[in-house]
């Protein structure tokens, strides 16, 4: 098993005002945790709308739009970046579909959560989007790096 490879993938994870609102944060944090993917950046935010703005950019012609920023700017957001093998596509299993009415049970969407306007969590759709939204929300020094010291036995 190597340990290197599982370095490589990262992906942004943000439990969005909804989400942290109701108390879901220690719930939430502890399933990407426990799937054994590594936490290498974690802060609480209150965007700005323009901020909001800038990471939905590529849904600006979406009727949701200003709702969802608006939304996302509501509040506290706890920005996360999560690290391991397959953990961007494995990322959005474990949150489910967009809308909770279509989410399975057993995925954070599924079990927490009802509406898509409050939908609790959002999750990079790939790896481009990753980069980009790794970027936005956070300074490279703001990314920890450091041994995870279940890894040997994780890969
Ligand atoms: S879509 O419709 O295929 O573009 O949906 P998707 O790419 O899965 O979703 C993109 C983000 O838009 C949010 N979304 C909505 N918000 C409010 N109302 C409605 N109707 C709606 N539809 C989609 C969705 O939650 C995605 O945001 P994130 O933050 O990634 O969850």
């Amino acid at each position: 098993p190597s340990a290197e490879a599982a370095e490589l993938e990262r992906t942004f994870i943000a439990i969005k005002p909804d989400g942290v609102q109701r108390g879901l944060i220690s719930e939430i944090v502890s399933r990407f945790e426990r799937k054994g993917y590594k936490l290498v950046a974690i802060k609480l935010v209150v965007p700005s709308k323009e901020f909001a703005e800038q990471h939905y950019y590529d849904l600006k012609e979406r009727p949701f739009f200003n709702g969802l920023c608006e939304f996302l700017s509501s509040g506290p957001v706890l920005a996360m970046v999560w690290e391991g093998q397959g953990v961007i596509k494995y990322g959005r299993k474990l949150i489910g579909a967009t809308d909770p009415q279509n989410s399975e049970p057993g995925t954070i969407r599924g079990d927490l959560a009802i509406i898509v306007g409050r939908n609790i969590i959002h999750g990079s759709d790939g790896l481009e989007t990753a980069k980009n939204e790794i970027n936005l929300w956070f300074k490279p020094e703001e990314l920890v790096n450091y041994a995870h010291n279940s890894e040997n036995w994780l890969y």
